[in-house]
């Protein structure tokens, strides 16, 4: 292994402290997911201008989460993986809180993240804030649509959570770990779902997964673990279909108050009074 690869692995495990000026309020977190930006302001996506959906979920959440300490995006932040589209992103979202943090879906380019982000925390994976600890885990595979974590990623995850001083734990990513019920989606669910919920039903601090991927909402609980999706900031999918299908509902995002005692309130809010231009009869994918 190279020198470089080395520092990168071990910057990786590093902890990243943020530190908060109110400890007495529970952590304020809004998580933006799926936006699939195209590397022009205005490119559709199924008919709909994804810039223009993600503009109104950012008016959402300026209205209703001024005080917001974390923004999360949760993968496909970029329909191609354009840098062009990862700086516009970070240009729209980044006044929406004080700290954010990206992983990447199946259509991100890593590369062009880590370039927008150069020397930027944003990237980070091992997270402390107040008694929590926010794991950024990474479940795409290059090439690939469905969800898998490498032999790495789960060593990684296993390392933050041995080592982690918080109490409570949540974990993110993108891709879903349990079937959903929409059969062409679960094709793509974690692959090794198995191997990672062993590894988590090993540590009782953690308290919520959280990911995108699946453009719909999900709140379940998984022993005493609450399992989230969220919906996107673009098209969503219809629930329970067997096959590809858009579902007339439109964008929003998730909020979520970690406290203290390991509590997570959580809900989604969708744009409202706004009618999306989107090819609804479109039954082929995306
Ligand atoms: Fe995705």
């Amino acid at each position: 292994m190279s020198k470089r690869l080395q520092r990168r692995n071990s910057d990786q495990r590093h902890t990243l402290r943020i530190e908060r000026n109110n400890t007495e309020r529970p952590i304020e977190l809004v998580q933006i997911t799926d936006s699939h930006l195209g590397g022009q302001p205005g490119e559709e996506l199924l008919g709909m201008d994804t810039d223009q959906s993600l503009a109104h979920v950012i008016d959402l959440i300026e209205a209703e989460r001024p005080s917001a300490e974390l923004l999360l995006a949760t993968g496909d932040i970029s329909n191609g993986g354009s840098p062009a589209s990862y700086l516009r992103f970070q240009q729209l979202t980044g006044h929406l809180a004080p700290h954010i943090l990206w992983l990447p879906g199946n259509h991100d380019a890593l590369p062009a993240m880590q370039q927008t982000f150069a020397g930027d925390p944003a990237l980070g994976r091992n997270i402390e804030v107040g008694n929590w600890q926010i794991i950024m885990l990474n479940s795409a595979t290059p090439g690939e649509v469905g969800g898998n974590f490498s032999a790495g990623e789960l060593e990684f995850l296993q390392h933050c959570l041995e080592t982690t001083e918080a109490e409570h734990v949540l974990l993110c990513m993108h891709h879903h770990p349990i079937p959903i019920g929409c059969d062409w989606l679960d094709g793509q669910q974690v692959r090794n779902a198995d191997a990672f919920f062993a590894l988590v039903d090993q540590f009782s601090s953690v308290r919520g997964i959280l990911w995108g991927h699946i453009h719909q909402e999900l709140d379940q609980q998984r022993n005493s673990v609450s399992l989230m999706a969220t919906p996107s900031s673009c098209i969503q999918f219809a629930a329970n279909s067997p096959d590809f299908k858009l579902a007339r509902l439109n964008p929003g995002y998730r909020w979520l108050s970690l406290h203290a005692d390991g509590a997570i309130d959580t809900g989604i809010s969708r744009v409202t009074g706004v009618e999306f231009d989107i090819d609804y009869e479109h039954s082929s994918g995306y």
